[in-house]
């Protein structure tokens, strides 16, 4: 497998063609940004174990029937998967309050709802990802009311192995966030990634945050945080 030329830079990650004309190299960066990239550091190791948690978890997934677009890690901070085109939107999962929800509704940071919630925002950085409505959906022509549907009971099925997953490792899994593909078949995947960076994940008894509020809210150490959940996953821990 070689890798080819660059086709995409994101905050967090670089995408490479390769030799295989419907495979793509994922290359994690040690770059952390927040509030629509305002906030910017290098952290060394961040891509790493990014790289390993989003490996794991994918692998988790499809162990108990959720395909993506993960195909195998390839080293310490690179995968490789499947060409995907990213739909537009950022599916958000939500368990307990939390984040821009809290905000929003001028609910208490850490109720938990009754049954998860799915919410939808449209991926563009100059408009700053709003959260939109399926009507706002279809005029953006971002994604059909059926593949809505979709969307929302794939997030629901990911959530509910990444609850319990997170719960046997006391972990609450308080919210997420999602993004999925078409395939050239036109099936829609599971792709970008699922890390500490795009979930909120917080010990049981003491709600100490492993996740990326503490880069966002300097909080603490972030790749302490990251190296609990890769602990706590059976991962490697940190030498480097
Ligand atoms: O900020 P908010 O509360 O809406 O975030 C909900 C969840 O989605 C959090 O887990 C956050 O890390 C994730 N998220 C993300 N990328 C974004 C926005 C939110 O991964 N652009």
């Amino acid at each position: 497998m070689e890798k080819g030329v660059l086709l995409y830079e994101g905050k967090a990650k670089k995408i490479y063609q390769t030799s295989e004309e419907n495979q793509l190299w994922v290359s994690y960066k040690d770059d952390a940004t927040a509030f629509n990239g305002e906030k910017k550091e290098t952290l060394a190791g961040k891509a790493r174990l990014n790289n390993e948690i989003s490996s794991l978890l994918f692998a988790h997934l499809q162990k108990s029937g959720i395909e993506s677009h993960f195909i195998k890690k390839l080293s310490e901070t690179e995968q490789l998967v499947q060409k995907v085109e990213i739909i537009p939107l950022e599916v958000v999962t939500r368990n307990i309050v939390a984040g821009s929800l809290s905000k929003r509704l001028g609910m208490e940071e850490g109720t938990p709802l009754k049954t998860p919630i799915v919410e939808f925002y449209y991926k563009d950085d100059d408009l700053g990802d709003p959260l939109v409505t399926e009507d706002h959906i279809a005029i953006l022509e971002a994604a059909s009311s059926e593949d809505l549907a979709v969307l929302r009971e794939k997030a629901i099925a990911v959530n509910e192995q990444l609850v319990t997953l997170f719960d046997e490792l006391n972990i609450r899994l308080v919210d997420f966030k999602l993004e999925f593909g078409r395939t050239d078949d036109g099936e829609i995947l599971l792709a970008d990634e699922i890390s500490p960076d795009t979930c909120r994940l917080w010990d049981k008894d003491t709600n100490q945050r492993f996740d990326k509020d503490l880069f966002r809210r300097n909080l603490g150490s972030l790749q302490e945080g990251y190296q609990e959940i890769l602990t706590r996953l059976g991962g490697a821990s940190c030498t480097k």
